[in-house]
């Protein structure tokens, strides 16, 4: 069995040494212009030059959580592309999302700039049972997310393509629930897989109708948010602030306006990373069941694009 490996802004080294040691039977290499066809690809964003040269791949493997870059590819019919499942990724989203409601939450920034300034105030405590937040996707990462903040008892909702039903959470589901789901979120997730349909819905309509106050945490994809429309209601007073994580261009250029705001948290697309150990570990024991013939978790729909 033959491997490749290709992935853009990682060292391939330690990817390639890991895969072959966990896969001892297989011939693991990175992938070159020319290589020899492989029965199985190990990817993030990899040129378009490698599917077009590698037509009989069985799986195509993403280093990640996210499919939209492989979904813009011409891949070949029969592949499967496969995600990664969680992987150790969804703690860390938990982890992440938890500490920016509760920093907005609890005015910690406010708190901290205080504290520079040399001042030892105080402020009324908020209603936790004012703050309801607002899950945008329900899938691996959001279901683990709406999970962690119930332990902080935040009144929990969430929306979806198909309907859910996860414990303690009120789930509403496509077009027909977005409005009742955005009416009731004072704070707003999303982690939603970036897709035809869920390109720009971060956008001056959906955000306008969080209630007065809201919050946004972006934590998906850049190419969700409509940047200007984001700021046009910071200005305006209706969006209390937001933190971001991922941004249409990474790094933004020294200019962009979220690198300064007052009411943004910026973070440099770090809220989940892939943890190499956990992912090698979960693309070898697929790479086996496929070999069995077995079903394995994670198979993309490409008709969805997640
Ligand atoms: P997932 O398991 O595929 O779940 C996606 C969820 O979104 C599902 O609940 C799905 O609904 C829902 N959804 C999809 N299209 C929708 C639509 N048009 N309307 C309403 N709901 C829709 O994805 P995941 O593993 O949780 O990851 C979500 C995203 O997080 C990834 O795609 C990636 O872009 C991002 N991510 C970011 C980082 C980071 O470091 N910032 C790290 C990892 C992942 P159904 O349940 O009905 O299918
Ligand atoms: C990271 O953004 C991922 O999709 O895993």
């Amino acid at each position: 069995m033959r491997i490749l490996f290709s992935a853009t802004a990682t060292k391939a080294a330690p990817w390639v040494s890991g895969l072959q040691a966990a896969l001892p039977e297989a011939e693991v290499a990175e992938w070159a212009p020319g290589a020899p066809q492989a029965d199985h690809a190990v990817v993030w964003a990899p040129p378009q030059q490698l599917l077009d040269e590698q037509p009989a791949l069985q799986g195509l493997f993403n280093i990640g959580a996210g499919v939209d870059a492989l979904m813009k590819l011409r891949i070949p019919p029969q592949t499967r592309v496969v995600r990664l499942d969680d992987a150790g990724m969804s703690v860390q989203m938990a982890e992440f999302v938890c500490h920016a409601v509760i920093r907005h939450f609890r005015e910690l920034d406010a708190y901290e700039q205080d504290i520079a300034q040399g001042r030892w105030s105080y402020r009324k405590p908020r209603l936790r049972s004012e703050f309801t937040i607002g899950i945008m996707g329900l899938g691996v990462l959001g279901a683990r997310v709406a999970q962690a903040l119930q332990q902080f008892e935040f009144p929990v909702l969430g929306w979806s393509r198909s309907p859910k039903a996860l414990p303690g959470v009120r789930c509403y589901a496509g077009q027909a629930q977005f409005g009742d789901f955005l009416a009731a979120s004072r704070v707003l997730v999303c982690l939603l897989p970036l897709t035809p349909d869920t390109e720009n819905i971060l956008d001056r309509d959906t955000l306008g109708r969080l209630p007065a106050g809201g919050y946004l945490i972006n934590v998906a994809r850049g190419a969700h948010l409509v940047e200007a429309d984001l700021l046009a209601l910071l200005d305006s007073g209706h969006l209390a602030g937001a933190t971001i994580d991922v941004l249409r261009e990474e790094p933004p250029p020294a200019a962009h306006p979220f690198w300064r705001h007052p009411k943004i948290a910026l973070t440099p697309h770090t809220s989940a990373r892939t943890l190499r150990e956990e992912s090698i570990a979960q693309i070898a024991g697929k790479i086996r069941a496929m070999a069995r013939g077995e079903p394995v978790a994670g198979v993309v729909d490409r008709s969805r694009g997640y």
